[in-house]
């Protein structure tokens, strides 16, 4: 069995056998023609519960065949111009380059002495992205393993700012259309069951500056605490940015720490054309960016920026086997001193390379590719009076819904759009998500693939319309 460790003996054999799951791999890709292959989970659990995890292959070719039935055959691949569903964006090969050296020399970024050079490139790229923000010369921040562990931790820092006990005093304020990690946080923070204020947003799906100015004085003439307004720089369904400055401005004028979600909209810190849409996120406290959405990298890879570094020692914890206190006074730079995590990968490893082989503006291109085509998308969308679509689009994504001439009950009309949306992602010829809007189903596309075109989009708009009208046909005839 030791003939499996990898080391000095097995490199030939490493190689080898990562060349040949590669191979496996590039084969898959090349001959995907859907998005999906539609399985269905009734179909694809047997496959799986067969298998007995104690009775081992023994034979690296006969797992890869294998893993072609359980999971490569019917994996859901992002990468197609068709998926057009979650933010979920194809990858760049620098990164997947990345990937394969980080788990391979598998350095735990929690402490200097598990990773050396690992901790100096994950500083330099968390110098790079501070940069890129404009927090100013005293910044920093950590990776993370994604939007939702950036948010927790900055809303940790921002309760210990705000140096009170009471929490159930504290309110963070959110637009409506915020990230539902920031409602998580705040219940494991401990903060009560009110504490995040939602404020609701304008026709362009922007949190309203008015109603939070009037929110924010409430809370102070209630004697509450505004412990944080998170301001989103790219909302989940409708890509809305946020007035940042005027938010800023409010933060600055009621003492409240003010943190961007950037999960979405930080692929406009590369931007070459639109850098400016995401203007004012400069004066955040802190920031979420997620390189996983929009620098096409691979999950996970994301970070949490602050202006101040030393706010980060509210996440700082000393234990003698690891990161002893007097390791500070001798500046070794353990990065657990930053972190929720303690063993951490190395997922920055991911974004060097990408940067080293593309640079910054690569990636900005490829992003603001994808915003364009979204405005392609749009013009399609408004154009088409099968659709009614909700907002134009700042970032990539477009929310939309089928209405037929024929049809006025609402209700119907959701059941039609639930079931194109079933039934696209059944066929495998496309996958879209969904929303709500004012109660209402609509459908949702976001677009992070800069090889899908404006054909794809009519394409699929095409098939939703035919699954919709298949169901109100069906409909009526079971209503006959
Ligand atoms: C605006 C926003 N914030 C946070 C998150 C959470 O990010 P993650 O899924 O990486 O935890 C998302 C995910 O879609 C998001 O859209």
């Amino acid at each position: 069995m030791r003939s499996h460790l990898l080391n000095d003996t097995t490199a030939e054999q490493y190689r080898r056998s990562v060349t040949e799951g590669i191979e496996r791999v590039a084969a898959k890709l090349a001959a995907t023609d859907r998005p999906f292959t539609g399985v269905t989970v009734d179909a694809l659990a047997p496959t799986i519960d067969a298998i007995d995890l104690d009775k081992p292959l023994l034979d690296t070719a006969a797992v890869l065949d294998e893993l072609e039935d359980v999971y490569l055959r019917d994996a859901i691949y992002f990468h197609h111009p068709r998926y057009l569903a979650h933010l979920n964006c194809p990858v760049v090969i620098p990164a997947v380059l990345g990937e394969a050296i980080l788990s391979a020399v598998n350095s735990s970024l929690d402490t200097w002495d598990q990773s050396a050079g690992g901790t100096l490139i994950e500083r330099k790229l968390i110098d790079w992205t501070t940069a890129r923000i404009g927090l100013g010369e005293n910044a920093d921040g950590v990776f993370t393993s994604g939007g939702t562990q950036s948010n927790l931790q900055a809303l940790l820092l921002a309760r210990e700012e705000a140096k009170t006990d009471s929490f159930a005093k504290l309110r963070i304020f959110a637009s409506e259309v915020s990230h539902f990690s920031v409602k998580k946080s705040a219940k494991l923070l401990g903060l009560g069951q009110d504490a995040v204020v939602s404020i609701p947003v304008d026709h362009d799906k922007r949190m309203q500056t008015v109603a939070l100015a009037h929110e924010l004085e409430r809370c102070k003439n209630d004697g509450l605490i505004p412990m944080a307004v998170v301001a989103t720089a790219g909302t989940t369904d409708f890509g809305s940015i946020d007035p940042l400055p005027e938010i800023a401005e409010l933060c600055e004028q009621f003492g409240t720490w003010m943190h961007v979600d950037a999960a979405y909209g930080c692929g406009l810190l590369a931007s070459v054309k639109y850098r400016d849409r995401i203007d004012g996120i400069e004066r955040a406290d802190s920031v979420t960016v997620d390189y996983h959405k929009s620098f096409f990298q691979p999950v996970s890879s994301s970070a949490v920026l602050v202006r101040d570094a030393s706010t980060l020692r509210h996440a700082t914890y000393h234990a003698e086997y690891l990161n002893p206190k007097r390791m500070v006074q001798e500046r070794i730079p353990n990065q657990v001193d930053k972190s929720l995590q303690t063993t951490r990968r190395f997922d920055a490893l991911k974004l060097w390379v990408t940067l080293r082989v593309m640079g910054a503006d690569g990636i900005g291109q490829l992003f603001d590719e994808v915003c364009d085509l979204a405005v392609e998308g749009w013009n399609l969308l408004a154009a088409d009076p099968r659709f009614d679509v909700v907002v134009e689009p700042t970032l990539s994504t477009l929310v939309f819904r089928y209405i037929p001439a024929a049809v006025t009950d609402p209700a119907e009309i959701d059941r039609a759009n639930l079931y194109a949306r079933k039934a696209l992602f059944a066929s495998g010829d496309a996958v879209v998500a969904g929303t709500k809007v004012q109660g209402r189903h609509y459908l949702k596309f976001t677009l992070l693939n800069p090889e899908t075109t404006a054909d794809d989009i009519a394409a699929v708009l095409d098939l939703i319309a035919g699954h919709a009208e298949q169901y109100l046909g069906e409909s009526l005839d079971r209503a006959s």
